[in-house]
């Protein structure tokens, strides 16, 4: 079994190389895939790709003429592949459906809590002897409504634990979650969750429904200061709008971990280049406003269990057994 492994940074490689049978020739690949890298697929049987790897019908088809007859998707969102494509191509496309919801449920809430608390600010203040509180006033999250969108495993995870906080939870999901309601997260139609939520939370897929899901219609329909959270995926929001809300005020406070285009940013260090992306660099200049490169699962549980699943579905390929983690259009 030849296997290339594309995105693979040294801490993925460090727990792939822990799991992965030692008979097989894998290839670690640290550039992401793209129609320059692609070419080092050449001869491989599959890939294992993540979140920001091109995965368009053009280099599926390169791919294939290749032989790669699997892809063996790192992450649990599988927006950046081009399903139709891989099926007319006959490329199986597997994934790690969950890796540790906890991990990206308890940034969520750092996020939440850093953000109220201005624990960034307090960071950096402390450390140049200013003690002064001035700018600092949070805001208690007991009492408070707090909006997920997305009842799935993470969403869930989200809405249990900001109940301890002590927040009534409001959650849309266009399917009936019945656990939820167990749960005492009360399930609402999504206009009025935006109406009536304090702080807004997105772990919902990525589709064409969701896309952009987050623009300036939706943000005006939402409470003067809402706090935005998004660890769910970046084109979930239209950047310029969070600007805009920004700008008047609409949005008191937005965290994300993910970005529309965060492809060209995240994961590498591009700390010595000018930044080409003028909204990316607007959102940064807010003082209400945090952001984290996609790191909400970067637990060592979750990079442990994203390379034990990678390497169970790409077992169950060389088995002939059936797909458990398949992903098909
Ligand atoms: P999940 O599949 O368990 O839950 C997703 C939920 O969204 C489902 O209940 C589904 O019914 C619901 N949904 C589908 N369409 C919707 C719509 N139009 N509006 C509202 N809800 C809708 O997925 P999970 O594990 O909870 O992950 C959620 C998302 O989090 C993933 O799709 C992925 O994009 C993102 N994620 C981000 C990570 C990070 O490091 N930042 C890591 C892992 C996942």
């Amino acid at each position: 079994m030849k296997v290339v492994s594309f995105s693979c940074k040294i801490y993925d490689r460090q727990q792939l190389c822990q799991v992965l049978p030692s008979e097989w020739e894998i290839n670690y690949v640290e550039p992401v895939l793209d129609e320059h890298t692609v070419v080092y697929a050449q001869g491989a049987d599959a890939i294992t790709a993540f979140v920001n790897d091109q995965l368009n019908a053009k280099i599926l088809q390169r791919l294939a003429d290749y032989g790669v007859k699997l892809i063996a998707l790192r992450c649990a969102g599988f927006n950046n592949v081009d399903l139709a494509a891989a099926e007319r191509l006959g490329i199986k496309v597997t994934r790690v459906p969950a890796y540790s919801p906890y991990a990206v449920a308890e940034h969520t809430i750092g996020l939440m809590l850093a953000l109220s608390r201005k624990l960034y600010k307090a960071y950096n203040r402390v450390r140049e002897g200013n003690f002064a509180l001035n700018g600092m006033l949070g805001f208690d999250f007991h009492g408070k409504t707090v909006g997920v969108i997305g009842a799935g495993k993470i969403g869930r995870l989200v809405g249990e634990r900001m109940k301890a906080f002590g927040c009534e939870v409001l959650v849309y999901d266009p399917f009936l979650c019945e656990a939820c309601d167990e749960l005492g997260l009360q399930q609402v139609p999504l206009q009025d969750l935006f109406e009536r939520s304090d702080i807004i939370t997105l772990h919902c897929p990525l589709t064409d429904e969701t896309n952009h899901m987050i623009d300036a219609e939706s943000i005006a329909s939402m409470k003067k200061g809402v706090m935005l959270i998004n660890t769910g995926r970046g084109a979930l929001m239209e950047p310029q709008s969070l600007v805009d809300g920004l700008k008047s005020g609409q949005i008191g406070y937005l965290g994300m971990d993910v970005y529309e285009k965060e492809g060209a940013l995240f994961f590498e260090d591009h700390s010595c280049e000018i930044i080409q992306d003028d909204v990316f660099e607007r959102l940064l200049t807010f003082p209400n406003v945090l952001v984290t490169g996609h790191q909400a699962y970067f637990t060592e549980e979750a990079l442990r269990h994203i390379s034990e699943t990678t390497r169970d579905n790409i077992q169950m390929f060389i088995n002939g057994q059936e797909l458990v983690n398949q992903v098909s259009c």
